[in-house]
């Protein structure tokens, strides 16, 4: 990959705490144009919160966030959407209640054209449910039968794969995904690995926070480490083995900038 100048995406010392809890430590990010960014970490070592708190999800306590080199307050998840970030959380945000193509649409349905759309607000339904059908077999989720179908009546993995596909059609500068194969089947999984290259491909930068080893060296181009709420450091699929990773998000190992030099920088 070529090193291209300034992160899209930095978080600066960001901490959050509930009650006694430190759940963010001081935690710095950095997210470079073109870019898989995998975020990996024990359980409770802060991936989530910190993502949470890149995406509006959370406000953190302190600290500063960066997009294109611009401080932003992201109140809501909503906020951050409205500048480009899409995430899908851990614990999936999807109305189940809803079918597939609104779940797609949710929070910027297509109205029709004319004064029907504009006067009248009407939806354009069969616009957005083609347009839904063509996502899920971007996606190559050919297992469902309707685009109509509600979304309760969906797999988990099916249910994932309609978050997973929602944020790669509609994140304009940055896609943040939670643990998006953690309920997938491998040839699903595998897909969805495919979806994250072809998103990054196309020019936007993805975090990935994933537990799948595997996974993470297969796609990432550099491997965030959180540990006790803080980045411990950031390797590459080439400067470390799998058994090193771990060893580093565990605690076995030191981590390599306290070693030797400072962190793996895009290009490197
Ligand atoms: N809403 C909350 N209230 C209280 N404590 C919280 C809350 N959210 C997170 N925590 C705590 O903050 C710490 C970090 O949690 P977080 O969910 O960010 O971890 P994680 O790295 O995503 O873990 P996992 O790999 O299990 O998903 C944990 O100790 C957790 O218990
Ligand atoms: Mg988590």
């Amino acid at each position: 990959m070529t090193t291209n100048g300034s992160p899209v995406l930095q978080a600066k010392g960001l901490v959050k705490r509930y009650g006694r809890v430190v759940a963010i430590d001081g935690s710095d990010l950095e997210l470079y144009p073109g870019e898989i960014l995998a975020v990996i970490g024990d359980n409770g070592a802060g991936k989530s919160s910190l993502i949470k708190a890149l995406s509006g999800a959370l406000i953190p306590d302190e600290g500063q966030i960066f997009l294109d080199g611009n401080q932003v307050h992201f109140r809501t998840p909503m906020d951050a959407r409205a500048a480009g970030i899409e995430t899908v959380y851990q614990t999936l945000a999807v109305a189940p209640g809803l079918d597939i193509a609104d779940n797609l649409f949710l929070g910027r349905e297509e109205r029709k054209p004319g004064a029907l759309g504009s006067v009248f607000r009407m939806l354009d339904r069969s616009r957005m449910r083609a347009e839904a059908k063509q996502h899920m077999a971007d996606l190559g989720v050919g297992t469902l039968q309707n685009i109509g179908q509600a979304v309760e009546s969906l797999s988990g993995g099916q249910r994932q794969a309609v978050a997973v596909a929602r944020s790669a059609a509609f994140g304009s500068k940055v896609v943040i995904l939670d643990e998006p194969t953690a309920a997938l089947g491998v040839k699903e999984g595998n897909r969805v690995l495919q979806l994250i290259r072809d998103v990054r491909d196309r020019g936007l930068p993805v975090i990935l926070i994933s537990h799948n080893m595997p996974h993470v060296f297969e796609v990432a181009d550099r491997i965030h480490i959180q540990r006790l709420g803080r980045r411990a450091t950031v390797i590459t699929p080439k400067s470390h083995s799998m058994s090193e990773a771990v060893a580093i998000m565990t605690g076995a190992a030191p981590p390599p900038d306290q070693q030797v030099g400072a962190a793996v920088s895009p290009g490197e």
